[in-house]
């Protein structure tokens, strides 16, 4: 399947669009990137993603949240856990993430994302100053402690196999663009610098 696929790959040929990304970020008034967080299960990625869309969306920003939880129901419904279920997802939510890049919109991602090959991986999928890493670090006790969803106790007890940080590993980013610690600064707090990131990197007019 894979030869057939690069085959029909070949005869593939891209459609020139005159709508182009710079058309789409001078009608939105700002530029399009991907806000890509990654952490531990119960760090604040998702919590952090919809308050900065929030903010976002306020200012008049066009956003869209792409969630781990959300779309393993749908796009990567067929996937697990293992390594190369992960590795998958990854590569899914970074192509869908281009996509969303393309089309003029701020994409902030709330994935594991466990991998640090993974997340190069995404990073090269776009230009150098569209891909924004935001470290969400917690500590591991902190997460299992919170345990919104009761999780770590059900991996704990040998109920959900390959957890990440307990029974899966996390590669934890070493040239994060930004790292927040979500055990140490309020949700305003963190969502005011990453704000400020975003209008110093020239992202919001
Ligand atoms: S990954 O590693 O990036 O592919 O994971 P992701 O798509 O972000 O999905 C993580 C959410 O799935 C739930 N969940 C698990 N997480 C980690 N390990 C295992 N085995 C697992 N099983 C289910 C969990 O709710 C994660 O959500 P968050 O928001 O991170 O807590």
């Amino acid at each position: 399947p894979a030869a057939s696929a690069e085959r029909g790959a070949a005869r593939l040929r891209r459609h020139a669009a005159s709508v182009t990304r710079a058309r789409r970020a001078e009608l939105n008034g700002h530029r399009s990137a991907i806000v890509w967080f990654t952490g531990l299960s119960g760090a604040g990625k998702s919590t952090l993603a919809h308050a900065l869309e929030e903010r976002l969306h306020r200012m008049g920003c066009r956003t869209f949240v792409l969630d781990g939880d959300n779309v393993r129901h749908g796009l990567c419904a067929d996937l697990g856990f293992s390594d190369a279920a992960r590795t998958e997802n990854i590569r899914r939510a970074g192509e869908t993430a281009k996509l969303f890049v393309e089309a003029g919109v701020i994409v902030l991602t709330a994935f594991i994302s466990p991998f640090q090959a993974d997340r190069r991986l995404v990073r090269a999928l776009v230009a150098g100053a569209d891909f924004i890493e935001v470290y969400c670090r917690c500590p591991l006790a902190v997460c299992e402690q919170r345990d919104v969803k009761g999780l770590y106790r059900r991996a704990r007890a040998g109920e959900i196999a390959q957890f990440t940080g307990i029974s899966s590993p996390y590669e934890a980013p070493t040239a994060a663009e930004l790292v927040v610690d979500t055990d140490r600064h309020t949700l305003e707090a963190s969502v005011e610098l990453l704000w400020a990131a975003l209008r110093e990197r020239g992202l919001l007019a």
